[in-house]
């Protein structure tokens, strides 16, 4: 059975390396995930992959259907979820763009998403615990593949969610300074916590692929951007298939 799911983000709407081996489209009670789940081989492993903005790219981070991705992944019997994050680097020594991150905590500035599964709907008041928002199994065997790929990834940080889809203002970024965020990015919340809510176990790998607003002189360039997205997932796709075998035995 497959095991492990890989949510692309931006600069990632297929994963070259994936054998795709078929697709499926998935209903669930909270509406349709982002795309149909694409089944393939990475690394000689079955691995599912789901792009997040839809396969043309076309589904900005507020209005991403969270829930219902998430939800679809638990139904396919998916355990372990790995997503793809671009963000912009606010702390020192995460501004370079071409660095990878494996996050270890969350600052959630989001609002107006649907963020949880446990709403007045539900018939008992639930909480889960988000003290370690992801999943230390995960986010070592990714520390690791990032080793194996002969990446040099930090091995932790602070992920700033934001609404988005404006980049932030630089009084913004130097407030999310203050709160101890590293990287800033607009999708990496409410996914994480939905997840905790399903049982899943879930890390990120995080690429930089700008200074955050008022980090380098002047505006922020959507031309770098570009630029960086693609050469950083193409760190990513490497890293992927280091971490697929360590996750997913034959
Ligand atoms: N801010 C928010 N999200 C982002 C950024 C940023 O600077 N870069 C890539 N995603």
């Amino acid at each position: 059975m497959t095991t492990v799911a890989i949510i692309g983000g931006s600069g990632l709407t297929n994963l070259k390396n994936l054998k795709i081996t078929r697709r499926e489209v998935i209903r669930t009670i909270y509406g349709e995930p982002s795309a149909p789940m694409v089944y393939g081989q990475l690394s000689g492993r079955e691995a599912v992959f789901l792009p997040r903005h839809g396969p043309g790219h076309t589904i900005p981070p507020h209005e991403v259907n969270y829930r219902a991705n998430i939800w679809a992944l638990k139904q396919t019997g998916i355990t372990n979820v790995i997503a793809v994050n671009a963000v912009g680097g606010i702390s020192p020594g995460f501004l370079e763009p071409g660095t990878v991150v494996i996050p270890n905590q969350i600052v959630d500035y989001t609002h107006g998403r649907a963020h949880t599964f446990f709403g007045s709907e539900h018939n008992k008041v639930t909480h889960v615990d988000f003290t370690d928002p992801y999943c230390e199994e995960l986010r070592q065997i990714l520390i690791e593949a990032a080793s194996r790929a002969k990446l040099n990834a930090v091995g932790q940080g602070t992920y700033g969610a934001t609404q988005g889809p404006r980049f932030e203002s630089a009084a913004e970024i130097r407030r999310m300074e203050r709160d101890g965020a590293d990287i800033v990015g607009m999708t990496g919340m409410p996914e994480a916590g939905l997840a905790r809510e399903l049982g899943l176990c879930y890390a990120s790998i995080a690429v930089v692929v700008n200074p955050a607003a008022g980090k380098t002189n002047g505006a922020i360039s959507l031309k770098e951007i570009e630029k960086n997205l693609e050469t950083g997932m193409a760190k990513v796709r490497s890293l992927l298939e280091q971490a697929i075998p360590l996750l997913v035995r034959a």
